[in-house]
């Protein structure tokens, strides 16, 4: 046992699937495709993936190594390693960040659950033309009563499996279900690419136009890889913390990396290929993968049926996700504040929930929190953009300052290494987590500023 109380995954393989289930959610299936949709297609998709491997993967070992270290959450763990010092604002910075983000994911996380809901009652499977789906859509999300009921219902069942403990509520959730969407999604993304004009979406994905390129798409890109994997406030750190010593932990972190952005290419495989073939402009935001999905179960054989299990899926997966979203601000009170887990899971329920009202009210219900203070974009949006990238692209720039130059790579390396396991490449990452993420993120958040294209 690590630390009396504290719990501990079961093993490897309960790690890699917990961090995977964090990793792998809307960010992969919704927002991944509408972003890269939004910014062009192939350039941001060959950005995102260079951002995964010379920084996602550092930040995710480097996150680990402090989890693993201090077994703690992020303040107490930046409170540890750097005693008396303001880092420990960085771990509480990575607390309210998981907050906002938790406040508008569970938005679009129930809109998944009215989908879900959508196709057991049959009115999503047999949907065929883009005009009709996108009238669904919109319905849906520009109410004043279902997108607030649906957010309450998804932050109700987040706070019961964070209330339950680490191994006991989370690992059970995932061992089953993340294979089975991987599986899921194969099958969609063979039936999408070859719908008459597929290719062109596959085209669209991967023939990268630079002419495209933009700081816009490339802090874009940056967020998108942050988020996806679940970085830059913590939450690795959290998951780090009940990784046990005996095991691999650079290994277990490179699985869930890759994993994570696979599920994202075959993500981009079933939206772009389907969205060509219908004919629904890549441009559409937030909407885009609600609107396009549902021609694809119209084109599969027992389509009605591979809706239901899709969506729930899909909910499972945000489910995942928003379950390490809470964890970390649970970790937080229950390490720092010495409350009781059940009592933080939920009042930081109930407030989170309060929080996520003006973005669930942004989709067209409240006009002046659907074009924000004169943003030109949702409240949600804005959200989604202060959380998801730039907050947690500075996270994760300080993060590596922190891990780079002031607790040094030899602790984190003596940290990832515990079980005995060496790091290949070690002078990589050193060289990553030193210059190459500081300088590169650090010029991209100088220049937006310069540039003032803040979104
Ligand atoms: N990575 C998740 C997704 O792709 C979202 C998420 C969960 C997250 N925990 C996080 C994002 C922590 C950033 C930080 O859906």
């Amino acid at each position: 046992m690590a630390t009396a109380g504290r719990g501990q995954w079961s093993g490897k393989a309960g790690f890699i699937l917990a961090a995977a289930g964090s990793a792998i959610g809307l960010g992969n299936i919704w927002r991944f495709p509408y972003t890269a949709g939004e910014n062009g297609g192939g350039a941001f998709v060959l950005v995102y993936l260079l951002f995964v491997l010379v920084i996602g993967i550092p930040v995710v070992l480097s996150e680990l190594s402090i989890g693993r270290f201090t077994k703690l959450n992020p303040v107490g763990a930046f409170k540890k390693l750097a005693p008396g010092t303001n880092w420990k604002w960085l771990g509480g910075l990575g607390v309210l960040t998981g907050f906002g983000i938790l406040a508008f994911y569970s938005v679009i996380a129930g809109w998944t659950l009215s989908y879900l809901w959508g196709a057991i009652t049959g009115h999503i499977g047999g949907v065929t033309t883009a005009a009709e789906s996108e009238a669904i859509f919109t319905t849906l999300i520009s109410g004043s009563y279902m997108p607030v009921i649906l957010t309450a219902i998804f932050m109700i069942l987040t706070v019961v499996v964070v209330r339950g403990g680490v191994s006991e509520g989370i690992e059970r959730a995932t061992k089953i279900l993340m294979p089975t969407l991987l599986v899921m999604l194969v099958i969609m993304a063979i039936r999408s690419i070859t719908l008459p004009g597929g290719m062109e979406g596959v085209a669209y994905l991967f023939s990268p136009d630079f002419s495209k390129l933009s700081v816009g798409v490339v802090l874009a890109a940056l967020g998108q890889a942050m988020f996806s994997l679940s970085l830059g406030m913590g939450a690795m750190i959290t998951y780090g913390s009940y990784f046990p010593d005996s095991e691999n932990l650079p290994q277990a972190g490179v699985i869930v990396a890759l994993f994570d952005t696979g599920i994202a290419f075959l993500a981009g495989l079933i939206i772009f290929p389907a969205l060509f073939s219908v004919g629904v402009d890549p441009n559409g935001g937030p909407g885009l993968v609600f609107v396009v999905l549902p021609s694809i179960f119209a084109q599969l054989p027992a389509g009605g049926l591979f809706a239901i299990a899709f969506y729930f899926l899909l909910a499972i997966a945000a489910l995942t996700s928003t379950i390490s979203l809470l964890e970390v601000v649970v970790a937080y009170f229950v390490d720092e504040k010495g409350w009781a887990r059940q009592r933080a899971a939920i009042t930081i329920g109930i407030a989170c929930f309060l929080f996520a009202l003006p973005s669930a009210l942004s989709q067209g219900a409240v006009g002046w929190l659907t074009d924000f203070l004169g943003t030109g974009i949702t409240f949600l949006d804005l959200q989604n953009i202060i959380w998801g990238n730039y907050s947690l692209s500075f996270g994760a720039l300080m993060l590596c300052i922190f891990v780079g130059w002031k607790w040094g790579i030899p602790a984190a390396l003596v940290s990832l290494e515990a079980s005995g396991h060496k790091l290949p490449a070690s002078a990589f990452f050193s060289a990553m987590v030193r210059f190459v993420c500081p300088v590169a993120v650090g010029i991209i958040l100088i220049y937006i500023m310069w540039t003032q294209q803040y979104f």
